[in-house]
């Protein structure tokens, strides 16, 4: 999806903008699998990101839609949160400038073209330190039919991943949505997606 459409998104309720962190996000900091400072790629208005700055993690959020970002300035004002969040283009990590010991991507991979996902990885490759764990989200091949966002396989995943990666777990999930009366219909429980976890060696 382009960033017109993202934008247009966010004049209204976006589905994936559920005002709470994706279970799976939980699950992983429970189980210490998010370690050091955190970069959310895609944050959307924050949720995710402001949950684990809240746990104590130092916390940057990168989306490149203005309106997201200031939605999450805003809630972490209100929450009284430390968080950085920035207008960019995941595409282009290495303004940055910096370096991160874990990445969550929560709905972004999938977004991208063929062509975009190898200047994706490398923006990651040059933003998350080595041994550092990369946490991506995405629709799943199993979520049946192709309405909403493009399915994405395990073998797609590892495709990806090969060079200066270990793909450690690829995990079936759901994610969290709201539903639109006019909307696609999903699995219950929402839309099967993978959870990656990905090493950068
Ligand atoms: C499905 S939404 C998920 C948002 C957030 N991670 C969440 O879970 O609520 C995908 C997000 O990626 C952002 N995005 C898409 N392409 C991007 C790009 N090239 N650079 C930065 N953000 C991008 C969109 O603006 C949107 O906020």
């Amino acid at each position: 999806m382009d960033h017109q459409l993202f934008e247009q998104m966010y004049q209204g309720q976006a589905p994936w903008d559920t005002g709470r962190p994706q279970p799976a996000i939980v699950k992983l900091a429970q189980a210490g699998q998010i370690r050091g400072s955190v970069l959310d790629v895609g944050c959307g208005t924050g949720e995710n990101l402001l949950y684990l700055a809240a746990g104590g993690h130092e916390a940057w959020g990168l989306d490149f839609v203005p309106v997201a970002i200031q939605r999450a300035r805003t809630k972490a004002a209100e929450r009284g949160i430390a968080a950085h969040f920035v207008v960019g283009n995941a595409l282009e990590l290495n303004k940055l400038g910096r370096q991160f010991d874990t990445v969550i991507d929560c709905g972004l991979f999938h977004t991208f073209a063929d062509e975009q996902r190898p200047v994706f990885v490398r923006g990651l490759t040059e933003v998350l330190r080595p041994g550092g764990l990369l946490h991506v989200l995405c629709f799943s091949d199993e979520e049946p039919g192709s309405e909403g966002p493009r399915r994405i396989s395990r073998q797609e995943i590892r495709d990806a991943f090969q060079d200066g990666w270990k793909v450690q777990q690829i995990e079936p999930i759901h994610f969290e949505s709201i539903p639109r009366p006019d909307g696609p219909k999903f699995s219950p429980g929402g839309p099967k997606a993978w959870l990656a976890t990905i090493e950068r060696t």
